[in-house]
């Protein structure tokens, strides 16, 4: 309850406040199951509330919802309010935001890949030296290009282009090699079998917009439902890995204020560190060490302290421990301890009554206004003043509906970013290659046909050469018949007559029928000479040619 300008949680001998300028030492609500735990930590968020300190919240079982409404009286409460003395404990409702990465129970809370930026992908994709090397070069790509990197889809096209034109980006960026574009994709899939694609897109969630008072100057609670979230630790991981990194390099320094900018609660903290990515852990010492300058408070519940790892205790300074039960030694170890990171108190033993604690009863400590942890109080915590179990789910699902926030967070837009752009310029480059292909295909054609026209006007020349050929070679037969003819005519024809002067000079001209015979031969076997005789001549004149 928000009293005197403080935090009044418990009540031991005397009220024992949470001094708001120490708010921002981070803090731990620890003990059993049952024992009080998240009613504590809803009565800091309420008071919290009160003073204008926005709160948020992860709810793990559902049973946060409750704070917007306000609490029911009940016979057990109005006892609680008497013990306390509590004079002017009034119920009554916080305002109250509801987000859902998966966009369900609450806003969409979302981010981009270049919000989560390539180291912290890297770490949550425990991705090796080389690997981690690989992704920064495709981020500085993107980055080079004017290629936005706004969720999942944008980062698989990238991965795809870089290592389709890895020799490219190889002598400009450095080595990229498909094995490790492979192992980087495969680690994705892992993220998206837990349905990480929903976490990355626009609008991206800005935290300033849960850093908001409402009207009466009250702060809002935001309340991040995690139910279905710690289902898939990797997103879960993500999430909460991105908003750290955010308020730590978005807040300035601001050093210690009257009262915190913002308190964060996480309740079932083991969850976060159990099986945790190395990388998540690393950050939440990182952020726990350095943001509480940044005016940023920090409370872990958790059933026992020795679930949050040491360097992390050794920042929590406000400190309520519930009841702790010791049935094993190493339960009894983890009392021990527990007892020990407390300032004695005379009046009882820290270990002893820390194992008779009631329920709603607590050891606590808080740094008072100097900063030194006060001597630990056995004491009664306060009841809360708004619905101490869930809300109706209709009307949680109705003041979602009715929140500005709503309207800018509802719905994703999908703008033009590296997947629609490498997408286009495939389709651009398919086209071309297409039409390139044709081109080259009506080329062939063209030059097929060419040669098939020219082998045609060769043959045909080749053809009408021999025809020309045969025709000259007839043509020359036919003269030299003709002068073979002529020749032989005239041979025979001069054969004749000399041949009959020399049988009539030889024979005197007389008819005798033996002699005429013998005339006959004569001439004959000389025209037979002269034929011979005419061909040499021939030969003479044509030479051998026919
Ligand atoms: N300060 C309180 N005022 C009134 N009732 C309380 C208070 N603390 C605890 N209770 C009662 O005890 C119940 C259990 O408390 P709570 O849910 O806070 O336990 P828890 O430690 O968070 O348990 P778990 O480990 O199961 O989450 C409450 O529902 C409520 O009835
Ligand atoms: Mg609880």
């Amino acid at each position: 309850m928000y009293k005197d300008g403080k935090i009044f949680l418990a009540k031991s001998d005397h009220k024992l406040y949470l001094e708001p300028s120490m708010a921002n030492r981070h803090g731990l609500i620890a003990g059993a199951t049952g024992t009080g735990k998240t009613i504590t930590m809803k009565v800091m968020a309420e008071s919290f509330s009160d003073m204008g300190v926005p709160v948020f919240m992860a709810d793990v079982k559902g049973d946060l919802s409750g704070m917007c409404l306000p609490g029911v009286p009940s016979d057990g409460m109005q006892d609680r309010v008497n013990l306390l003395g509590l004079m002017d404990f009034e119920l009554h409702g916080c305002p109250t935001r509801f987000w859902d990465v998966f966009g369900e129970a609450g806003h969409p809370a979302r981010l981009t890949v270049s919000d989560m930026g390539p180291v912290l992908l890297a770490r949550l994709l425990n991705l090796t030296q080389v690997q981690s090397g690989v992704l920064d070069i495709v981020f500085r790509v993107a980055d080079d290009n004017g290629l936005l990197l706004l969720d999942l889809k944008d980062l698989r096209a990238m991965l795809r282009y870089v290592g389709d034109n890895r020799e490219e980006f190889t002598t400009s960026y450095g080595n990229v090699s498909t094995a490790s574009i492979g192992a980087i994709q495969r680690a994705l899939l892992r993220l998206e079998d837990e349905d990480g694609e929903v976490l990355f897109g626009e609008p991206a969630l800005d935290i300033r917009d849960w850093m908001r008072t409402d009207r009466d100057g009250r702060g809002y609670i935001n309340i991040l439902s995690s139910r279905r979230l710690i289902r898939s630790p990797m997103v879960y991981a993500s999430f909460l890995l991105w908003m750290m990194t955010e308020l730590f390099e978005r807040l300035p320094e601001v050093g210690d204020l009257d009262k915190p900018r913002m308190i964060f609660f996480f309740d079932e903290a083991h969850l976060l560190f159990d099986d945790a990515p190395k990388a998540l852990v690393q950050k939440i010492v990182q952020v726990v060490k350095l943001i509480r300058s940044k005016g940023v408070g920090i409370y872990f519940i958790s059933q026992s302290p020795s679930d949050i790892p040491d360097e992390v205790l050794a920042q929590l300074s406000n400190r309520v421990q519930h009841a702790l039960r010791a049935y094993t030694p190493a339960e009894q170890k983890a009392v021990r301890a527990a007892a020990k990171a407390f300032r004695e108190n005379p009046d009882f033993d820290t270990e002893e009554a820390l194992q008779e604690l009631g329920v709603g009863e607590a050891l606590v400590s808080f740094l008072d206004e100097y900063g030194i942890p006060s001597v630990v109080e056995r004491a009664d915590i306060m009841p809360p003043q708004s619905l101490m179990g869930p809300a109706d789910e209709e009307y949680v699902q109705k003041l979602i509906i009715r929140d500005e926030f709503d309207l800018k967070y509802r719905e994703s837009v999908d703008r033009e970013s590296a997947f629609e752009i490498l997408e286009r310029a495939n389709q651009e480059l398919e086209l071309l290659r297409r039409q390139e292909e044709e081109e080259e295909a009506v080329e062939k054609q063209r030059r097929r046909e060419e040669a098939a026209a020219e082998r045609r006007r060769l043959k045909d020349e080749e053809r009408a050469q021999r025809e020309y050929e045969r025709e000259q070679e007839r043509a020359s037969k036919r003269r030299r018949d003709t002068i073979e003819r002529a020749a032989s005519n005239a041979a025979s024809s001069a054969a004749r007559s000399v041949s009959t002067n020399l049988v009539n000079s030889v024979m005197g001209g007389r008819k005798v029928n033996g002699k005429t015979m013998a005339k006959r031969a004569a001439t004959n076997a000389l025209s037979s000479v002269m034929r011979s005789g005419s061909k040499s001549i021939l030969r003479g004149l044509f030479g051998n040619k026919r």
